[in-house]
């Protein structure tokens, strides 16, 4: 699976462009403010219909335009190529697969599954725990497809205890309680699940990566889980009443990453945190693919900066071995030239929003 065709229109500082990606390594390049990362906002707005930079999509409409458009052709496994198309206009977003309308960002999702690494990806391990838990949660959706609608039902029960315990009516806050209980113990299990396999995927990469052999993940259920998540939410049911929303579960659920037992995000240098952010990603990635799942792109925007040559080395090594469509940007040229990799790759060019294949 890859996308081969690209064609993006008013995304930020990016008029019009089309390319062709090579199925393996793209190499994207140019100076400061040139629409690199503009281009990978195209590539992941095919993906997630969303922008990886701004919650309000308006901001990447070109400023001298009154919509955007990203389309493109996507290529299946087993199946015939999909084209995708995302359009911007008056505070409307709308999404097409194979020229038909599609309402729900899943189906998207589902169609080009893509990661990205870009600059605040760094802060995953030491940021607060949002990030995590989008982490855990895209595996999850992407590895078993019946996670969905049990989220959609974990977020509903819970906006309906919040609203109830806002409005102090405690017979409503009861009636939501055992299906908060019941969905959210099930996100939980799925998480624990998903971590518990993905940990052998993640010290394969961190050693080959790092050279760290003693790493562990620990997840954090976002309640004491001493105890079932009914009870928690049985026995705090006061100090949520008097906070005015629902203080435990799994959207307070966190996952850490400890290195020789210390959390790493305390004792390893920043260099080493970006590789054990890259690891956590990379070994997603080769998860998805080792359970015969499919995976679009993966895009790092910015790689090159903060990281050695070795490092740099390693991480193409990785990459190469993963043989899945990738995306990379850097401003200079040079930091790819050394190390192309011998397989399938194309550089592209980025001048003042114009990008030409190199
Ligand atoms: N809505 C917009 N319309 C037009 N231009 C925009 C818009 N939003 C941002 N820009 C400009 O687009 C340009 C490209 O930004 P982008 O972040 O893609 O650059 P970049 O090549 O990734 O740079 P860097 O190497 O610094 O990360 C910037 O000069 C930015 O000011
Ligand atoms: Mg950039």
């Amino acid at each position: 699976m890859g996308l081969l065709t690209l064609d993006v229109f008013n995304v930020r500082n990016i008029v019009k462009a089309r390319i062709e990606p090579a199925a393996q390594f793209n190499f994207i390049y140019g100076l400061n403010g040139s629409g690199k990362s503009a281009l990978l906002e195209a590539i992941f707005l095919m993906g997630r219909a969303k922008s990886f930079r701004s919650t309000d999509l308006s901001k990447v409409i070109n400023f001298n335009a009154n919509q955007f458009i990203v389309s493109g052709k996507v290529s299946q496994a087993k199946k015939n190529n999909t084209t995708i198309g995302i359009q911007y206009h008056s505070g409307q977003l709308v999404t097409r697969i194979d020229q038909q309308t599609v309402k729900s960002k899943a189906s998207i999702a589902y169609c080009f599954p893509l990661q990205i690494i870009h600059p605040k990806s760094y802060r995953t391990l030491d940021a607060g725990p949002q990030i995590r838990r989008e982490f855990m949660d895209w595996g999850v959706f992407n590895l078993d497809p019946a996670f969905l609608s049990i989220w959609r039902r974990f977020k509903t029960a819970l906006t309906q205890r919040n609203a109830a315990l806002k409005n102090k009516v405690l017979n409503e806050v009861r009636v939501w309680e055992p299906e908060l209980a019941y969905y959210g113990t099930i996100v939980q299990q799925c998480r624990c699940d998903y971590l518990e396999q993905l940990k052998p995927y993640f010290l394969l990469v961190s050693e080959q990566l790092l050279g760290i052999t003693e790493i562990e993940i620990k997840i954090n259920a976002g309640w004491d889980a001493a105890f079932t998540y009914e009870q928690v939410l049985h026995t705090s049911i006061e100090k949520d009443l008097r906070y005015g929303y629902t203080r435990l579960g799994p959207h307070r659920g966190d996952l850490s990453v400890l290195v020789q037992k210390r959390q790493a995000k305390d004792y390893v240098s920043r260099g080493q945190l970006k590789m054990l952010v890259l690891a956590l990603s990379m070994a997603q990635v080769l998860m998805l693919k080792e359970n015969n799942q499919q995976m679009g792109c993966f895009m790092i925007d910015d790689l090159t900066a903060e990281l050695d040559r070795r490092s740099k080395e390693k991480v193409f090594r990785c990459l190469d071995d993963m043989n899945v469509q990738v995306f990379l940007t850097a401003t200079d040229p040079e930091s790819f030239k050394n190390d192309l990799p011998k397989g399938n790759h194309k550089m592209f060019h980025v001048e003042q929003g114009v990008v030409t294949e190199a």
